[in-house]
């Protein structure tokens, strides 16, 4: 059974936007009532103990609050983002926050356990060669299972070319080498890319961690990472969480005596956040159509990095014809720096406010200043 497609909040929202975007040229705007419900339909799920929210996603306390209040905790993978949270959110308790880095110093790991917060690791070098950190610590073992899945190769982290997670040939040696470490293996995780559907992926995955955890006296956590799709294109049908509850449920049913954790970020964010930006000009080139807008590839870089597809409307003009095919470039002196290609819109002025979609996860935490121009500023709507 397929989920059915939703219709977009900032259709309703449109004048609230338009209000809280004022006079400035550009602004990344949140609702977290939508990043809220998205959390609350991940606490729903039966068949997950623990939902940890992947920060990296979108960082913003606002947002970060609203998911905490949901009950969620949170995933991070620097020290600094694991600072942010327990200044963003007081007070949260330490088995809320989940450390995952990747290649990171070793001096970040010993903060973080000494500081109590759970920690994975996902090389099994460090724990033979960093003597003693490890020892009298309960962690998680990341597991490479073998399969990237996402939107993009660059977003798979899985698989002989990603750089994530003990390769199949070294998970033998992995029990022993916790034990000399001193460590207690309390689970076992794996994470395969960003922005997928196939919910039998996650299933394999859990079906190699299951078997591996079973090497492990005390290892009963299986986090079975992130990477719950959401659909780019209008009228395509969202990620199905009750078909992946289901799965999740069924494979549980079989090993009872684990717990399943998962960490997703866009699932929750993606949708609770749009760019607006100004209409700067307009211009034809040969049978080309340009409209450009006050910031580009500095605020959203994901169509330039992974060709990414954003729904693009005039806000200004949401009930004119969207028929006439235009390239929406941002102002940044690369050719790359296109938000959409081809896109139908209504005519468009100068100062119309043209809104991207789908942009509250990795859009604004993947900001840059590249060419001297401030990435857009992050915006909440009044509830
Ligand atoms: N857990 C781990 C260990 C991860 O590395 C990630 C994402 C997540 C969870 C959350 O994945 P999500 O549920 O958000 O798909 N910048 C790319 C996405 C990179 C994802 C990196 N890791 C993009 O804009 O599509």
């Amino acid at each position: 059974m397929t989920a059915t497609p939703t219709r977009s909040w900032w259709r309703e929202r449109r004048q609230a936007l338009l209000d809280t975007l004022g006079d400035r040229d550009c602004a990344y705007v949140y609702d977290a009532g939508t990043a809220a419900s998205r959390a609350r339909s991940l606490r729903a799920m039966r068949s997950v103990a623990q939902v940890f929210y992947a920060i990296k996603a979108n960082p913003h306390p606002a947002l970060l609050q609203a998911v905490a209040a949901e009950g969620l905790g949170f995933e991070c993978v620097s020290r600094a983002e694991i600072g942010h949270v327990l200044q963003s959110v007081p007070g949260i308790a330490r088995e809320r926050l989940l450390f995952t880095p990747n290649f990171a110093p070793r001096d970040e790991y010993r903060w973080a356990l000494e500081s109590d917060i759970r920690v994975t690791v996902d090389n099994l070098d460090v724990l033979r060669s960093w003597t003693g950190l490890f020892r009298g610590r309960e962690i998680l073992l990341r597991l490479d299972t073998g399969h990237g899945h996402g939107h993009h190769e660059k977003v798979r982290t899985a698989g002989l070319h990603s750089k994530f997670g003990v390769p199949p040939e070294e998970f033998g040696e992995l029990p022993q080498a916790a034990a000399d470490a001193g460590a207690t293996v309390v689970g076992l995780h794996a994470h395969a890319g960003s922005g997928h559907f196939e919910i039998a992926g996650w299933i394999d995955a859990a079906r190699v961690l299951a078997a591996e955890a079973a090497r492990f006296p005390v290892a009963r956590i299986l986090n079975l990472g992130g990477g719950l799709g959401v659909p780019d294109r209008p009228g395509e049908a969202p990620f199905d969480l009750a078909a992946f509850d289901a799965a999740l449920a069924e494979f549980r049913a079989a090993q009872s005596r684990l717990v399943l954790w998962i960490e997703p970020g866009r699932y929750v964010v993606a949708d609770a956040g749009v760019l607006l930006a100004r209409v700067t000009q307009t211009k034809g080139k040969g049978a080309k159509r340009y409209v450009g807008i006050a910031t580009g590839m500095n605020s959203l870089i994901r169509p330039a990095l992974y060709g990414a597809w954003h729904e693009i409307v005039n806000l200004t003009r949401l009930d004119e014809p969207a028929d006439r095919s235009c390239t929406v470039v941002g102002p940044i002196c690369e050719s790359g720096d296109e938000l959409g290609t081809d896109r139908l819109l209504p005519r468009c002025e100068e100062g119309d406010v043209l809104l991207v979609a789908n942009a509250g996860a990795y859009g604004h935490v993947m900001a840059s200043n590249y060419n001297l121009r401030p990435p857009a500023a992050e915006l909440v709507l009044p509830a």
